[in-house]
């Protein structure tokens, strides 16, 4: 990694820090950012699941094994935020079942400016299971886990310790950062034992500054876009979404 990319990496991931610790520590803006992480989460669980059935086709047990606990941390990732927004009385919208189910919207969650600056040259197809190389994969993977078990951790703490729901969540979250940090682990020895020390960091490196392009990309899209701020959130009982429009 060149020195300027590396400085654009602390700059671009304290900026997003900065950002993603103020949205969570604001009870406001707080349920949108764990319906987002909900939606995340639980959305990497088939991906992963079929990735483990392709290394156990292709004879890797070690990397299948690996993946499908993935899957399973990621899934019960998705259940901690789907319980915090219980809590606060929120559930992710349903998309599926809503009208709002557009070209436009299923197009947008597809390919988000981040993930299409950072998977630049890479068409959607050539990104699913049955076809992603696993050194695509593997580093584009590697860096995401890094960085959220950072992201996470830094999170939590924000998190005021004094409200009984928000303290729950702290402790979710640092648990979730830990399992981050394991699935990071387990990719970078995956690409050890696969490739040469050189081959890795050469990866290790390109993905790096891949991710501080599209935090320049998302940060872009933000600062243009009002469409960024779309509500992922809804009343999880249909009396306090009436009680809460009387109170707004
Ligand atoms: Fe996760
Ligand atoms: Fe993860």
């Amino acid at each position: 990694m060149n020195f300027l990319t590396y400085v654009m990496h602390l700059a671009g991931s304290g900026a997003i820090a900065y950002y993603s610790a103020a949205q969570i520590r604001d009870p406001k803006t707080r349920p949108n950012v764990l319906a987002g992480f909900q939606l995340a989460e639980s959305g990497s669980v088939p991906f992963l699941q079929a990735l483990s059935q392709r290394a156990t086709a292709e004879g890797d047990t070690w990397l299948s094994e690996k993946l499908a606990k993935h899957a399973e941390d990621e899934k019960k990732h998705g259940q901690i935020f789907a319980h915090a927004l219980k809590q606060l009385d929120k559930k992710v919208i349903d998309f599926k079942s809503s009208k709002e189910t557009t070209k436009e919207s299923k197009s947008q969650e597809g390919r988000s400016p981040f993930f299409a600056a950072y998977f630049k040259g890479y068409s959607p197809e050539q990104l699913k299971p049955a076809v992603t190389a696993w050194n695509v994969f593997m580093p584009s993977t590697y860096i995401l886990e890094l960085d959220a078990s950072k992201d996470f951790a830094r999170m939590a703490n924000v998190l005021p310790e004094s409200d009984p729901i928000a303290r729950n969540l702290k402790l979710g979250m640092l648990n979730i950062a830990q399992d981050e940090t394991g699935h990071a682990a387990y990719l970078y020895e995956a690409m050890m034992r696969r490739m040469s020390a050189t081959q890795v960091q050469k990866l290790v490196d390109e993905w790096r500054t891949r991710k501080v392009d599209a935090l320049m990309a998302f940060a872009n899209n933000m600062l243009q876009s009002k469409n960024s701020n779309r509500s992922l959130v809804q009343d999880a009982t249909p009396s306090e979404s009436d009680s809460e429009l009387i109170a707004a």
